[in-house]
């Protein structure tokens, strides 16, 4: 997979992009993320990417030649050109919010290059002509759109085959199947006086299994319920 981050401030990438598992993801050569400065591609002598909105109002919005010119540098300089292998995101708070469904269907694509807007937001022209799809990562605001690009490519990283040491580690994880995950423990059995559920000792890999099912189940039940009513429709159970 192959990442194209389209940003004004570049730096800030690389202290998520340059430790853990990301960090090692593309050192194995799984992933390739490349950051691009955006004023590398204003037509403005001042490397201006941002003007005032036409109907006045306050803020800055963020021009839409620089963004179309960096989407096209970008789509033009590397091998997957296969419109369905490409997906240009728009990181934006009216997006369709990102959850772990969203994930694994963006992982599929050979090349996401991700627009991370700032000030008013970018003009509507990239949303409307540009951006195959806006991703939000949440019913907030932040002031811009690198954070939400780290988080959708931290996400994305960790579904690579082969990124992820224990392949069992993606296998039952929270959200995966429309369930949270099993509460885990670790040595010592006793922590001040605070004990491990006795089942997680026996050694039994059948008990230990349906103890988590149980667990996870009744860990969505009280968090998550519209989780749970998603599984039903699915059909996936029937009764609770
Ligand atoms: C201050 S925000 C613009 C908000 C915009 N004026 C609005 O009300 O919808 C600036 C940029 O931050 C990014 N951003 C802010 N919140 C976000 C969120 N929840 N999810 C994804 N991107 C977000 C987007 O790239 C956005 O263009």
């Amino acid at each position: 997979m192959r990442v194209d981050i389209i940003t004004i401030f570049p730096k800030m990438f690389a202290p998520v992009l340059e430790e853990s598992i990301i960090k090692r993801a593309q050192a194995k050569g799984r992933v390739k993320i490349f950051v691009h400065d955006l004023r590398k591609f204003t037509q403005d002598r001042h490397r201006k990417v941002d003007d005032r909105p036409f109907g006045g109002g306050s803020g800055m919005v963020m021009s839409a030649q620089p963004i179309f010119d960096a989407v096209r540098a970008i789509k033009q300089n590397q091998r997957t050109r296969e419109p369905k292998n490409q997906r240009t995101i728009l990181l934006c708070p009216q997006g369709k919010r990102l959850d772990q469904q969203a994930v694994r269907r963006l992982a599929r694509y050979k090349q996401l290059i991700l627009i991370c807007g700032h000030y008013e937001g970018v003009d509507e022209r990239v949303r409307q002509f540009l951006a195959d799809e806006e991703v939000s990562i949440g019913d907030y605001v932040l002031t811009g759109g690198e954070l939400p690009a780290m988080v959708l490519v931290d996400t994305l990283v960790r579904l690579v085959p082969g990124v992820l040491g224990d392949k069992n580690s993606l296998n039952f994880e929270s959200f995966e199947g429309n369930l949270l995950e099993y509460p885990h423990y670790t040595r010592p059995a006793n922590f001040r006086g605070m004990t491990v559920p006795p089942t997680l000792l026996s050694g039994d890999h059948k008990k230990i299994e349906s103890w988590r099912k149980k667990e996870a189940l009744e860990r969505t039940r009280q968090r998550r319920p519209d989780l749970l009513k998603k599984k039903r429709k699915r059909g996936e159970i029937t009764n609770e």
